[in-house]
């Protein structure tokens, strides 16, 4: 449809129209009204037909704004076929099409909390309401997946259409069948309604599409982008048994068109959204939970909290939203404000943050960790993600790059999820211009001068490529920054910044150098005052006592992680007692292998090491085994071995946290909630449902606290 040639070039144009001081701009309006008319078809079709935007929401929004602005100021230039005049097409000719009852629109969308006060007041100034009088709104999540309209008439479902172009829609009843959450029959004659149509969304829960695409990678089939496409998707489906297979369900959000049997419009029967909500909840569709995931708003600032606690909720939720939807609650106010040719005036999307966003790969640099791998990180274009601006990604290793085929000067689509770290999704391969050059993974430390190379090396089984003579101190450096780390030593007020001052300064070479810090140095350093000093001094002798698994595991050994640093512990009496252990001493504890084992046994026969270990002990680190930090012995044997156990009600001689601890010493799991997989309840005073539901499973051991002392 488009010609690679003229990808890039609408990619450049689209850029300059992004820009807030384009030379566009000073063009005649006719001709930026072309422009912007040529943009929007193109990005539509990378959206809607391909699957693959190339731009953000957000930025087509922009684009779209532009040109209903001018053709708003200029009518004159206004065409039928221009795309501010239609909702989006996703008509195809593999299914018929049918007229929908009432248009299908889109919506119009806001991004923050002003925009929603604008609407709001902009609402007021329409109908002519003073700014002080609050307006009704009701709230509810916007689904990520393909609309549908179901028609149900004479109770039965006898329609189902995907949107289409909003006036026509692709018949897909057949398919609409097979989702379980729609009810093929639901009993609207109750309440003297004969034909109805339904507007709502069909999702994949995400764990569900986890679940496919790991099937799909077993069967060798290709993957599903996300849970959206697939959705849409599976609509489409010729088969409806293979429609059934994706497990697709439908959220319904809107009573769009109401007829009695008498063919007389009956929707005026209800006075607002949320009643109309809770009737189809109430005849069994599947919509947003009242108080949970809907709520009824008494004005704008409730709307913006509620939507702004959903955004920090949105990862955990089991579907894709992108947003949230806010409606006029009142179905008269509704009609007064009216529509324009796009959307509805009364509703307003609230979109969330983008995750996923395009950007240009810049250049690749390299980062050498605490043990020598080398990560390779892209620059990219600084881009906006979940609320944070995102310039740097790592691109983990060589082989993640070749997997990608990622080049320099790549269009490339960036993805942050929540606090998850931004990753790189894939390379638009399809706009590239051929001037995209390879990245070429270094062959020598890329920190060390070019006089003095250091070849990586990459060891079998090892996904990094390392410089394992460091002769730069880049490698000490960051050691240091992980011993004084939270999960390491947690030495606070020695943060990564303050590290690197202090070693670009030569306070500190190595490790043991924290442990001799000059502080009459320090104080003098800009930004050190008297009480920040003494607070560092404290931090440092505190973890000068650290148990001994923290020293071990601080010491940035190859392989040796938290766990294997602390099953090493339990077993020694001094940190030294290691360089003495022999390859079975390691192997013969569960759960440690022979790979790190031979890195702790290089490592302790490096006397550099011996000598740093002991110089710490001399500056006053612990590196003796105190017996209160040996972890316990596992108990193997007794009544509560391998049982799960749940304490409920008020507990008399203990509290329920040193109950949990007594039982787990035991042998016991703590779970938190009675089922069948529960094996012991203990019962406190005035223990309330939870007793009634083991007693009613008959499975569950249940005892009173003295029991349970006397049985320990
Ligand atoms: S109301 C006339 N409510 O968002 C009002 N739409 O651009 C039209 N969507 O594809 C829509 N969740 O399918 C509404 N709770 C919700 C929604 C929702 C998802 C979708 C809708 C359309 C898009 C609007």
């Amino acid at each position: 449809m488009y010609s690679s040639e003229e990808q890039r070039s609408l990619v450049q144009t689209t850029k300059m129209y992004l820009t807030k001081d384009s030379p566009q701009k000073n063009q005649a309006l006719e001709d930026q009204v072309i422009d912007l008319r040529k943009l929007i078809e193109f990005h539509e079709y990378r959206y809607y037909i391909l699957n693959s935007p190339l731009i953000s929401d957000y930025e087509y929004d922009q684009l779209f704004k532009q040109l209903e602005h001018i053709e708003a100021d200029h009518p004159h230039l206004l065409r039928p076929d221009s795309p501010t005049q239609r909702v989006s097409d996703d008509l195809t000719s593999d299914f018929p099409s049918v007229a929908h009852l009432t248009p299908m629109l889109s919506l119009a969308n806001s991004y923050n909390a002003e925009d929603l006060k604008d609407w709001d007041e902009q609402l007021k100034r329409l109908w002519n309401i003073p700014e002080h009088v609050d307006i009704e709104y009701a709230v509810e999540p916007k689904f990520d997946g393909g609309s549908i309209a179901l028609v149900f008439e004479d109770d039965m479902l006898t329609r189902g259409a995907t949107r289409g172009n909003g006036t026509l829609g692709e018949e897909m009843t057949n398919n609409a069948r097979v989702i379980r959450s729609i009810p093929l029959r639901a009993a609207f004659s109750d309440v003297g309604l004969f034909r109805v149509e339904l507007r709502g969304e069909v999702v994949i829960r995400k764990d569900n599409f986890e679940k496919i695409n790991q099937q799909r990678a077993k069967d060798g089939l290709s993957l599903f982008a996300n849970a959206r496409n697939t959705a849409t998707g599976g609509l489409r489906m010729k088969d409806p048994k293979e429609v059934a297979k994706r497990g697709m369900e439908a959220f319904v959000y809107t009573l769009g068109f109401a007829q009695d049997k008498d063919g007389t419009e009956a929707i005026n029967q209800f006075k607002t959204h949320y009643e109309s909500l809770d009737l189809l909840h109430n005849l069994g569709f599947k919509v947003p939970l009242d108080g949970t995931e809907r709520k009824l708003c008494n004005n704008i600032s409730t709307v913006i909290e509620f939507c702004e606690s959903w955004e920090k909720r949105r990862e955990a939720y089991p579907y894709e939203v992108d947003g949230m939807v806010v409606k006029v609650n009142d179905r008269v106010l509704q009609e007064r404000a009216g529509y324009t040719a796009h959307h509805p005036r009364w509703a307003m999307a609230y979109k969330f943050k983008a995750k996923q966003a395009t950007s240009k790969l810049l250049q690749v640099t390299y980062q050498v960790g605490k043990v020598g791998s080398i990560t390779p990180v892209a620059k990219v274009e600084p881009v906006q993600l979940a609320g944070v601006t995102v310039s740097s990604v790592s691109l983990h290793n060589e082989d993640f790059i070749t997997s990608k085929d990622l080049r320099i000067g790549d269009t490339v689509l960036v993805e942050r999820a929540g606090d998850v770290i931004p990753y790189i999704v894939k390379a638009m391969d399809d706009v590239r211009d051929g001037s995209e050059e390879p990245i070429v993974f270094p062959v020598n430390c890329p920190i060390n001068d070019t006089d003095n190379p250091v070849e990586l090396v990459r060891e079998g089984g090892e996904a990094a490529w390392r410089c394992s003579s460091c002769v730069c101190g880049v490698q000490d450096l960051q050691k240091v920054i992980f011993h004084v780390s939270k999960s390491a030593m947690d030495i606070e007020g020695l943060g990564k910044s303050i590290v690197e001052r202090f070693y670009d300064l030569g306070l500190l070479r190595n490790i043991s150098d924290v442990y001799q810090l000059d502080y009459d140095q320090i104080r003098t350093l800009e930004g050190f005052g008297e009480k920040s000093v003494e607070n560092l001094k404290l931090s440092i002798d505190k973890a000068k006592h650290n148990p001994i698994h923290r020293l071990l595991h601080s010491l940035s050994i190859h392989h040796l992680g938290k766990k294997v640093s602390k099953l090493l512990s339990a077993e020694l009496d001094h940190v030294l007692d290691l360089a003495e252990w022999s390859l079975d001493d390691f192997t013969c504890i569960k759960d440690v292998g022979p790979v790190v084992a031979e890195k702790v046994i290089l490592y302790f026969s490096k006397p550099e090491h011996i000598a740093m270990l002991k110089k710490m002990e001399s500056l006053g680190v612990n590196l003796t085994q105190t017996e209160d930090d040996r972890p316990k012995a596992q108990v193997t044997d007794g009544p509560f071995v391998g049982k799960t156990i749940l304490f409920t009600g008020s507990l008399q001689t203990m509290s329920r946290k040193e109950a949990q601890a007594k039982a787990e010493a035991a042998g016991a799991k703590n779970i938190s909630a009675v089922s069948s997989n529960l094996n012991i309840l203990v019962v406190g005073e005035k223990a309330g449902s939870k007793l009634r539901k083991a007693e009613t499973l008959g499975t569950v051991h249940i005892m009173t606290e003295e029991a349970f002392l006397a049985l320990l």
